[in-house]
């Protein structure tokens, strides 16, 4: 009754974090721990967001279109246009823009549709940066596809060498994903980078999927996108980017973001869709397009990210490997073991934080190449975060 494939999906990173700490109490004097374990902004709902939630009430009395509307699409392929500045008519909104109820759900569904029974008479592969959002693994393995997971080492500023991809392994690969700014480390790919991937899935005949949801979060330079490669020769082949608003717009509960590329891909995925995939409220539509129109929110959102950026500096500068993440908000620290880390911070400092192990998966040999690590999202107010980095400076020495 229940599929053996399931086997291959061990439990997601946030319920073994629980699981580790279920049997430590909290030191004395706290009765919760400061959250920085989960991805989830809490800078606040933009009140733009406010009146057309709050407007659309006879929107629930009909199905909304799985496509978005019009307007929408119309404004999401705006909004990418004018970030990566393509050129007008790149991005068709009616062939190249579809909406996803949260980029996890087509982050999983986009192998589906990519992944064919075999390719070139062999088993079809699935390429993942290690470490690596888990949806991306639970979406391979639900398209058949075999993960192969590609080292992401510090020294290879902590993205896939593409240099080390054999042409055998790439020649079977039906999806790369690749995500940048990259969670959990924060490093960036140049558009040489880029370029470079491009070029291997049209030479390979895969897709390649690129994870731009912390784009819009960065230091100090606006990382690259996927499309201003598409840009250079007008061509969208092979190639689809998410974004999202959830680490965008500081808005994760409105399940909001979308991909855009290839229209021939994206023809076949809404072919899909049609039969799988949730379409959102049309409130949440409405209030998708007043996000992705505002651009104040955003720089504000930047402002405070940078902010708790300065704090850890002048917390952790020297110490646990600290570096100045050029994308995203989390911070990658090397604790000697994350594990243990954690539950000491859990058990002595009152900071839940994420051991990097539990978003990489394990070597044939049983090593992990992230365990040395944790993830510390730097999600919650000035003075919270202020307090938690100090906390972990003192526990961990
Ligand atoms: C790398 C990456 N991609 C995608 C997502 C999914 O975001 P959402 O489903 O909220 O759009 C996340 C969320 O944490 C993420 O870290």
């Amino acid at each position: 009754m229940i599929s053996d494939k399931l086997d291959d999906l061990q439990d997601y990173p946030f319920w073994r974090m629980n699981a580790l700490v279920g049997d430590i109490p909290l030191p004395d004097g706290h009765d919760a721990a400061i959250p920085m374990w989960i991805g989830e902004p809490r800078h606040g709902v933009p009140e733009i967001a406010r009146a057309p939630l709050r407007g659309s009430f006879e929107g629930y009395g009909v199905y909304p279109p799985i496509e978005g509307t019009p307007s929408l699409r119309r404004v999401m392929a705006g909004w990418l246009a004018r970030r990566y500045d393509l050129p007008e008519g790149l991005i068709d909104p009616d062939r190249a823009m579809l909406p996803v109820q949260g980029t996890r759900e087509g982050l999983f569904t986009v192998a589906l549709a990519a992944t064919p029974r075999a390719k070139g008479g062999r088993a079809p592969a699935a390429l993942l940066p290690n470490p690596f959002y888990q949806p991306y693994k639970g979406g391979a393995l639900a398209a058949g596809a075999e993960p192969v997971f590609l080292p992401c080492a510090a020294g290879a500023n902590f993205l896939p060498d593409l240099d080390d991809l054999a042409p055998d392994l790439l020649d079977r690969a039906a999806i790369f994903y690749l995500c940048s700014p990259a969670n959990p480390q924060g490093a960036v790919a140049d558009l040489a980078y880029l370029r470079r991937a491009v070029a291997l899935a049209r030479a390979h005949d895969f897709l390649l999927v690129s994870d731009e949801c912390y784009a819009e979060i960065y230091d100090r330079e606006p990382p690259p996108g996927v499309m201003q490669i598409c840009a250079e020769d007008g061509d969208l082949a092979n190639v689809v980017c998410f974004h999202s608003l959830s680490k965008r717009s500081s808005a994760p509960g409105l399940r909001h973001g979308f991909v855009a590329g290839d229209p021939d891909f994206l023809a076949a995925f809404l072919r899909l869709r049609k039969y799988a995939a949730a379409s959102s409220a049309m409130a949440h539509y409405a209030a998708a397009e007043a996000l992705w129109s505002d651009e104040a929110h955003v720089v504000e959102n930047r402002r405070l990210y940078r902010e708790k950026i300065d704090i850890a500096e002048r917390i952790l500068a020297g110490r646990f490997g600290f570096f100045r993440p050029p994308g995203g908000f989390f911070l990658w620290l090397d604790v000697g073991d994350g594990v243990e880390a954690a539950r000491r911070l859990w058990g002595e400092a009152a900071v839940k934080v994420l051991p990097g192990r539990y978003l990489a998966e394990d070597r044939p040999d049983g090593s992990n190449d992230a365990q040395a690590y944790i993830r510390v999202a730097l999600v919650n107010d000035l003075e919270t975060t202020r307090t938690a980095l100090t906390r972990i400076a003192e526990t961990l020495g």
